[in-house]
């Protein structure tokens, strides 16, 4: 079956050029002049107007995912079909290996929760939190299975953190296979420390959760890793980042030509510790996540932007880790530190991203660039994810400029959490249509697809490096 997606502006990350699209299968077949596509035999979508874009790929997500005592509260099921709603037709989860178990049996488990649920394809990357002799020979045969990048922690003592002798030895070993190491970057000692201080101190409310975690700590642990990475020779991929201190030190590595890269969420560049984590009572627990929203009056979500310009930052993920307030978020009551650390925003990156476009923030063509193009290039997807070319996957969003869409429960809101870190938030655009690997999935009727169309992609190494 075939369709052609007919008259809109199809949008890379170098250009944007009117044409139409040929979808065969679940492939892009060709890419036409306007009005030169097959005139019999297509069905045709009608994208005048609107934008045409590779489908987003969010390359940092944690469905269901062990954590703080609870699990995160969106299933492979309930986050990819957000996901898809939002334009994501990709996502890129975690596997977690906690301190005892072996790395292979748990990437068999994530297999098991995703297989047959999934809306849109997804991958896989692999924490280490027990770096020895068997973890490290499972990163040869992880990269066999199309895992090529691996997030340790330098926080969470007793439940991720590495020493720094453990990430030396997994960085040797990245160097070696050609891994991409991903990093937590934050002094998990010295937040530690605070952390006890002040709740001795009675300071136990959401507030306290960034004061706690400052970015001096993010800086540190930044500086601590790109000196492992130069030591080792492998490629640094610093997850997460939200203080313009860390931003700095990347932007250091990378003008010393190293392959250091970093990673923002839509949560640091529109969200504060002043204005979020700082709000009334226990209402700050909902932004409470790690690396933390950061001060405004101190600049860090002003230069995040700036970085997403000039590259010193390459690409938005979400880090969609979502708990619901009651039950879960509400496990910090009186103690900040029990609250489990994470945001949901896997349905929303797109068009909070966009948004950045209508502000005047990046081009439109930066958009795709770091929502879709350099996701799938950093992370050995690209020519079947992050771009609309012929041979691609047809995993495609036509976006209307037009369109407007009011982000909140009981609006916009398919997450598996009981309220939304983004409400209220306004974006001068809209998903109208989304397609992955051929098949529709969103129109305007709302979602049409189905649990299990989604299929694991195993991926090649990066495409990104020097
Ligand atoms: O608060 C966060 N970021 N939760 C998810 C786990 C992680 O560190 O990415
Ligand atoms: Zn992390
Ligand atoms: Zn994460
Ligand atoms: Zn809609």
């Amino acid at each position: 079956m075939s369709t052609l997606i007919q008259g809109g502006l199809v949008i890379s990350a170098t250009g944007s050029v009117p044409a139409d699209v040929l979808v065969d299968g679940e492939t892009i077949a060709a890419i036409f002049a306007p009005g030169r596509g097959p005139a019999e035999g297509p069905n045709v979508i009608d994208a005048t107007g609107k934008y045409v874009i590779p489908g987003g790929v969010d390359a940092h997500t944690h469905m269901e995912m062990p954590f703080g005592g609870t699990f995160a509260s969106d299933t492979f099921e309930t986050g990819t079909r957000a996901a898809a709603w939002g334009g994501t037709t990709t996502i890129v989860d975690f596997v977690v290996q906690y301190p005892e178990q072996r790395v292979l049996d748990q990437y068999q488990a994530w297999h098991a929760k995703a297989a047959g649920h999934c809306a849109i394809d997804y991958g896989f990357h692999q924490i280490l939190s027990d770096v020895q002799d068997e973890s490290l020979k499972a990163m040869d045969e992880l990269i066999a299975e199309g895992v090529t990048s691996f997030k340790l922690f330098m926080a969470y003592k007793g439940v991720f953190l590495s020493d720094d002798g453990q990430i030396l030895r997994a960085f040797q070993k990245g160097a070696d296979n050609g891994a991409m190491m991903m990093m937590h970057a934050e002094n998990g000692a010295m937040i530690d420390v605070l952390v006890q201080q002040a709740l001795a101190a009675g300071n136990t409310s959401p507030y306290f959760h960034g004061l706690t975690r400052p970015w001096q700590a993010e800086a540190e642990a930044t500086h601590r890793a790109i000196m492992i990475a130069d030591l080792t020779g492998a490629p640094l991929y610093v997850v997460h980042v939200s203080a313009k201190q860390a931003v700095e030190q990347i932007a250091a590595a990378r003008d010393r030509g190293l392959n250091v890269f970093g990673e923002t969420c839509p949560q640091y560049l529109y969200l504060s510790l002043e204005e979020q984590l700082g709000a009334p009572g226990f209402e700050g627990a909902k932004w409470v996540c790690s690396t933390p929203l950061r001060s405004r009056a101190e600049g860090h979500q002003d230069h995040m932007w700036q970085s997403l310009r000039t590259n010193d930052i390459q690409m938005v993920s979400t880090d969609h880790c979502p708990f619901c307030m009651k039950d879960q978020k509400e496990m910090g009551i009186g103690d900040f530190s029990k609250i489990p650390n994470g945001i949901g925003s896997v349905e929303h990156r797109m068009d909070l991203m966009y948004q950045g476009v209508v502000t005047g923030q990046i081009t439109r063509e930066r958009w795709v660039e770091i929502t879709s193009t350099t996701p799938a290039r950093m992370f050995g997807l690209y020519g079947r994810k992050g771009v609309i070319q012929p041979g691609a996957d047809a995993d495609i969003v036509v976006y209307d400029p037009q369109g407007h869409t009011s982000i909140g429960v009981g609006r916009t809101h398919h997450m598996n959490m009981d309220y939304s870190a983004w409400e209220g938030f306004e974006i001068d655009g809209h998903v109208d249509l989304v397609m992955s690997r051929g098949s529709v999935i969103v129109d305007s009727s709302g979602y049409v697809g189905r649990a299990g169309h989604g299929r694991y992609v195993p991926r090649g190494l990066s495409q990104y490096l020097a």
